[in-house]
Protein backbone atom coordinates (compact mmCIF):
# COMPACT_ATOMS: atom_id res chain seq x y z
CA UNK A 1 0.00 0.00 0.00
CA UNK A 2 0.63 3.59 -0.17
CA UNK A 3 0.32 6.13 2.36
CA UNK A 4 -2.52 8.42 1.44
CA UNK A 5 -0.87 12.14 0.71
CA UNK A 6 -2.47 15.05 2.41
CA UNK A 7 -4.44 16.42 -0.19
CA UNK A 8 -6.42 12.77 -1.64
CA UNK A 9 -7.20 12.35 2.39
CA UNK A 10 -8.31 15.69 3.08
CA UNK A 11 -11.11 14.43 -0.04
CA UNK A 12 -11.27 11.13 1.66
CA UNK A 13 -12.55 12.84 4.72
CA UNK A 14 -14.84 14.79 3.38
CA UNK A 15 -16.48 12.06 1.35
CA UNK A 16 -16.77 10.36 4.50
CA UNK A 17 -18.40 13.18 6.06
CA UNK A 18 -20.48 15.30 3.87
CA UNK A 19 -24.07 13.53 2.84
CA UNK A 20 -26.68 15.24 -0.11
CA UNK A 21 -28.34 18.66 1.77
CA UNK A 22 -25.53 19.74 3.71
CA UNK A 23 -24.59 23.28 4.00
CA UNK A 24 -21.17 23.69 3.43
CA UNK A 25 -17.68 26.41 3.27
CA UNK A 26 -14.67 26.37 0.90
CA UNK A 27 -13.14 29.13 3.05
CA UNK A 28 -10.76 29.76 0.69
CA UNK A 29 -11.92 29.23 -3.30
CA UNK A 30 -8.55 29.92 -4.98
CA UNK A 31 -9.32 28.38 -8.66
CA UNK A 32 -12.65 26.45 -7.36
CA UNK A 33 -11.30 23.15 -7.12
CA UNK A 34 -12.33 22.57 -3.61
CA UNK A 35 -15.66 24.44 -4.26
CA UNK A 36 -16.61 21.94 -7.21
CA UNK A 37 -15.71 18.90 -5.03
CA UNK A 38 -17.90 20.08 -2.90
CA UNK A 39 -20.63 20.79 -4.85
CA UNK A 40 -20.13 17.22 -6.55
CA UNK A 41 -20.75 15.74 -3.23
CA UNK A 42 -24.13 17.61 -2.17
CA UNK A 43 -24.95 16.72 -5.51
CA UNK A 44 -27.04 20.10 -6.20
CA UNK A 45 -28.88 19.94 -2.89
CA UNK A 46 -27.82 22.07 0.27
CA UNK A 47 -25.73 25.04 -0.05
CA UNK A 48 -22.24 25.68 -1.35
CA UNK A 49 -20.92 28.68 0.32
CA UNK A 50 -17.19 29.53 -1.01
CA UNK A 51 -14.94 32.77 0.39
CA UNK A 52 -12.03 35.04 -1.38
CA UNK A 53 -10.85 38.03 -1.62
CA UNK A 54 -9.50 38.13 -4.93
CA UNK A 55 -11.58 38.85 -8.27
CA UNK A 56 -9.43 36.59 -9.88
CA UNK A 57 -10.12 33.53 -7.81
CA UNK A 58 -13.95 34.24 -7.59
CA UNK A 59 -14.04 34.57 -11.43
CA UNK A 60 -12.55 30.77 -11.84
CA UNK A 61 -14.34 29.41 -9.10
CA UNK A 62 -17.83 30.85 -10.29
CA UNK A 63 -16.59 29.81 -13.95
CA UNK A 64 -15.70 26.26 -12.35
CA UNK A 65 -19.08 25.91 -10.94
CA UNK A 66 -21.10 27.50 -13.35
CA UNK A 67 -23.36 23.78 -13.62
CA UNK A 68 -24.32 24.18 -10.06
CA UNK A 69 -27.52 26.63 -8.94
CA UNK A 70 -26.44 25.94 -5.42
CA UNK A 71 -22.87 27.56 -4.99
CA UNK A 72 -22.77 30.87 -3.62
CA UNK A 73 -19.53 32.43 -4.42
CA UNK A 74 -18.49 35.41 -2.31
CA UNK A 75 -15.86 37.68 -2.72
CA UNK A 76 -15.41 39.04 0.81
CA UNK A 77 -12.82 37.34 3.27
CA UNK A 78 -13.49 34.34 5.11
CA UNK A 79 -13.56 36.37 8.50
CA UNK A 80 -17.25 36.94 7.63
CA UNK A 81 -18.55 34.09 6.96
CA UNK A 82 -21.23 34.55 9.83
CA UNK A 83 -22.38 37.14 8.00
CA UNK A 84 -23.63 35.35 4.73
CA UNK A 85 -24.03 31.56 6.89
CA UNK A 86 -26.40 31.13 9.09
CA UNK A 87 -27.54 27.69 9.07
CA UNK A 88 -25.44 24.55 10.65
CA UNK A 89 -22.54 23.20 8.11
CA UNK A 90 -22.23 19.85 7.46
CA UNK A 91 -18.45 20.41 6.06
CA UNK A 92 -15.69 23.26 5.52
CA UNK A 93 -12.47 23.21 3.87
CA UNK A 94 -9.52 25.61 4.58
CA UNK A 95 -6.76 25.67 2.40
CA UNK A 96 -3.97 27.97 3.56
CA UNK A 97 -1.10 29.70 1.91
CA UNK A 98 -1.18 31.63 -1.22
CA UNK A 99 -2.96 30.29 -4.71
CA UNK A 100 0.12 28.59 -6.31
CA UNK A 101 -0.01 30.08 -9.66
CA UNK A 102 -1.32 33.77 -8.35
CA UNK A 103 -0.05 36.84 -6.71
CA UNK A 104 2.13 34.61 -4.03
CA UNK A 105 2.18 37.95 -1.58
CA UNK A 106 -1.72 37.58 -0.93
CA UNK A 107 -1.77 34.70 1.75
CA UNK A 108 -3.96 33.95 4.32
CA UNK A 109 -3.40 35.32 7.63
CA UNK A 110 -3.56 33.82 11.47
CA UNK A 111 -6.16 35.82 12.75
CA UNK A 112 -8.75 35.84 9.92
CA UNK A 113 -7.89 32.51 9.54
CA UNK A 114 -8.53 31.75 12.97
CA UNK A 115 -11.88 33.75 13.12
CA UNK A 116 -12.96 32.00 10.01
CA UNK A 117 -12.33 28.42 11.81
CA UNK A 118 -13.68 29.32 15.26
CA UNK A 119 -17.05 30.46 13.20
CA UNK A 120 -16.95 27.18 11.14
CA UNK A 121 -16.76 25.37 14.21
CA UNK A 122 -19.50 27.48 15.84
CA UNK A 123 -21.69 26.16 12.94
CA UNK A 124 -21.14 22.60 12.83
CA UNK A 125 -23.73 20.14 13.06
CA UNK A 126 -22.96 16.71 15.01
CA UNK A 127 -20.69 14.67 13.40
CA UNK A 128 -19.50 17.59 11.00
CA UNK A 129 -16.01 18.19 9.72
CA UNK A 130 -13.91 21.43 9.25
CA UNK A 131 -10.63 20.43 7.55
CA UNK A 132 -7.39 22.87 7.36
CA UNK A 133 -4.17 21.95 4.96
CA UNK A 134 -1.70 24.25 6.67
CA UNK A 135 1.26 25.20 4.94
CA UNK A 136 4.09 26.56 6.82
CA UNK A 137 6.74 27.18 4.12
CA UNK A 138 6.34 30.90 2.87
CA UNK A 139 6.72 34.02 5.27
CA UNK A 140 3.65 34.57 7.85
CA UNK A 141 3.05 30.67 7.44
CA UNK A 142 4.72 29.42 10.62
CA UNK A 143 2.47 32.36 12.75
CA UNK A 144 -0.59 31.14 11.16
CA UNK A 145 0.24 27.40 11.53
CA UNK A 146 1.09 27.94 15.34
CA UNK A 147 -2.11 29.99 15.96
CA UNK A 148 -4.12 27.08 14.33
CA UNK A 149 -2.51 24.61 16.17
CA UNK A 150 -2.93 26.35 19.43
CA UNK A 151 -6.66 26.71 18.97
CA UNK A 152 -6.84 23.05 17.83
CA UNK A 153 -5.27 22.38 20.91
CA UNK A 154 -7.25 23.70 23.44
CA UNK A 155 -10.37 22.50 22.07
CA UNK A 156 -12.20 19.61 24.50
CA UNK A 157 -11.85 16.52 23.96
CA UNK A 158 -15.73 16.19 24.77
CA UNK A 159 -16.83 17.45 22.18
CA UNK A 160 -14.60 17.33 19.35
CA UNK A 161 -12.33 14.72 18.25
CA UNK A 162 -9.12 16.48 16.56
CA UNK A 163 -6.55 14.94 13.82
CA UNK A 164 -3.25 16.04 12.77
CA UNK A 165 -1.89 14.31 9.48
CA UNK A 166 1.39 15.02 9.03
CA UNK A 167 4.35 13.16 6.99
CA UNK A 168 6.97 13.99 9.68
CA UNK A 169 10.71 13.04 7.32
CA UNK A 170 9.97 15.08 4.92
CA UNK A 171 11.98 18.22 3.87
CA UNK A 172 10.37 21.79 3.24
CA UNK A 173 7.65 22.03 4.87
CA UNK A 174 5.49 19.85 3.27
CA UNK A 175 1.38 20.58 4.17
CA UNK A 176 -0.20 18.99 6.79
CA UNK A 177 -3.96 18.17 7.86
CA UNK A 178 -5.87 19.11 10.72
CA UNK A 179 -9.17 17.89 10.82
CA UNK A 180 -11.95 19.17 14.05
CA UNK A 181 -14.87 16.54 14.65
CA UNK A 182 -18.00 17.33 16.38
CA UNK A 183 -18.66 14.67 18.39
CA UNK A 184 -22.25 13.04 18.50
CA UNK A 185 -22.63 13.41 22.62
CA UNK A 186 -23.87 10.20 23.77
CA UNK A 187 -26.83 10.03 26.45
CA UNK A 188 -25.11 9.64 29.78
CA UNK A 189 -26.47 6.32 30.64
CA UNK A 190 -24.32 6.16 34.14
CA UNK A 191 -25.01 2.77 35.39
C1 LIG B 1 -4.06 27.87 -1.39
S1 LIG B 1 -5.20 28.93 -2.15
C2 LIG B 1 -6.69 27.99 -2.20
C3 LIG B 1 -6.74 26.95 -3.31
C4 LIG B 1 -8.13 26.46 -3.57
N1 LIG B 1 -8.67 25.68 -2.50
C5 LIG B 1 -8.27 25.70 -4.89
O1 LIG B 1 -8.93 24.65 -4.90
O2 LIG B 1 -7.75 26.18 -5.90
C6 LIG B 1 -5.56 30.11 -0.86
C7 LIG B 1 -6.63 31.15 -1.25
O3 LIG B 1 -7.02 31.82 -0.06
C8 LIG B 1 -7.40 33.12 -0.44
N2 LIG B 1 -7.46 33.99 0.74
C9 LIG B 1 -6.48 34.65 1.38
N3 LIG B 1 -6.98 35.33 2.43
C10 LIG B 1 -8.31 35.10 2.46
C11 LIG B 1 -9.37 35.53 3.30
N4 LIG B 1 -9.14 36.34 4.34
N5 LIG B 1 -10.62 35.11 3.02
C12 LIG B 1 -10.86 34.27 1.97
N6 LIG B 1 -9.90 33.82 1.12
C13 LIG B 1 -8.64 34.25 1.37
C14 LIG B 1 -6.34 33.53 -1.44
O4 LIG B 1 -6.79 34.61 -2.23
C15 LIG B 1 -6.15 32.21 -2.22
O5 LIG B 1 -6.93 32.21 -3.39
Amino acid sequence: MTLMRVLPFTKYLLEQSVTIGDNVIDATAGNGYDTLFLAQLTAGSGKVYAFDIQEDAVHATRDRVKEFDNVDVILDSHANIGRYVKDEIGAAVFNLGYLPKGDHSIITKAETTLSAIKQCVHLLKKNGLVVIVIYSGHEGGSEERDAVMDYALQLPQTKFDVLKYQFINQQHSPPFLVAIEKKQLKNNTSK
